[in-house]
């Protein structure tokens, strides 16, 4: 039998105002994983946060911080982020040419490596450093912002990086980033997905929903 899927709340939907009680309501809600967008106004269009912010909400769950680098360099500031608490930290494969290197340093420093394809990257471009991945994120919108819709075409992608995972012989998780919600997570799942990010739908409605927004992108 599959196993359950994974739910990673982006805290990008979260009230920043308020992100340290955010955080710890998605942790007693089910998060899996803490998802955390972080964007430089250069790789992607918009700014969000550094790792003093990382520093500042590791107290408030013990849940993995899954760190989501957009940001170009990437090198000089995996150290920052790995000192302020990320369990895993995730860099684009278009960030730069020296991805090989990068993932050296982030599995130099103990923490797990995720290597993320933008929707115009092809599955291909991870295959060369599969033996060091821990995690695929395959984005399903453009990087930068919350709320945009989900692109179908990457359920392609999704099934291709589930076989060549099914190759290895150590577990890789098969995360998908961007417009998952009630229907299109069953198609990420069914593609291959192991691990869901979702901003807009686990945060919509207010702390109160929380739980059940996350069982729903579940399936139950
Ligand atoms: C986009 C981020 C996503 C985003 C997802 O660049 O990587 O994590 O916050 O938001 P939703 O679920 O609203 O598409
Ligand atoms: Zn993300």
């Amino acid at each position: 039998m599959a196993e359950p899927v994974l739910i990673a709340p982006s805290i990008l939907s979260a009230d920043f105002a308020r992100l340290g009680e955010e955080v710890r309501a998605i942790d007693a809600a089910g998060a899996d994983y803490i998802h955390i967008d972080v964007m430089d106004g250069h790789f992607v269009p918009n700014l969000t946060i550094g790792p003093g912010v990382v520093k500042a909400l590791r107290p408030h769950s013990d849940r993995p911080f899954d760190v989501h680098l957009m940001i170009a360099p990437v090198d000089p500031f995996i150290d920052a982020f790995a000192e302020a608490g990320a369990d895993i930290v995730t860099v684009h494969a278009e960030a730069g040419p020296h991805l090989h290197r990068t993932l050296q340093k982030i599995r130099g420093l103990g923490r797990k490596a995720g290597v993320s394809l933008n929707p115009g990257t092809p599955a291909a471009a991870v295959e060369p450093v599969l033996d060091m991945v821990d995690l695929i994120l395959v984005m399903s919108v453009n990087p930068g912002f919350g709320g945009q819709s989900f692109i179908a075409s990457q359920l392609e992608k999704l099934r291709t990086l589930r076989r060549m995972i099914e190759g290895q012989d150590r577990p890789i998780d098969l995360q998908v980033d961007g417009g998952i919600n009630a229907e299109t997570a069953p198609l990420a799942i069914a593609a291959g997905a192991s691990v869901l990010v979702a901003g807009t739908a686990v945060f919509e409605g207010g702390p109160e929903r929380y739980a059940a927004n996350i069982r729903r992108l579940r399936g139950h």
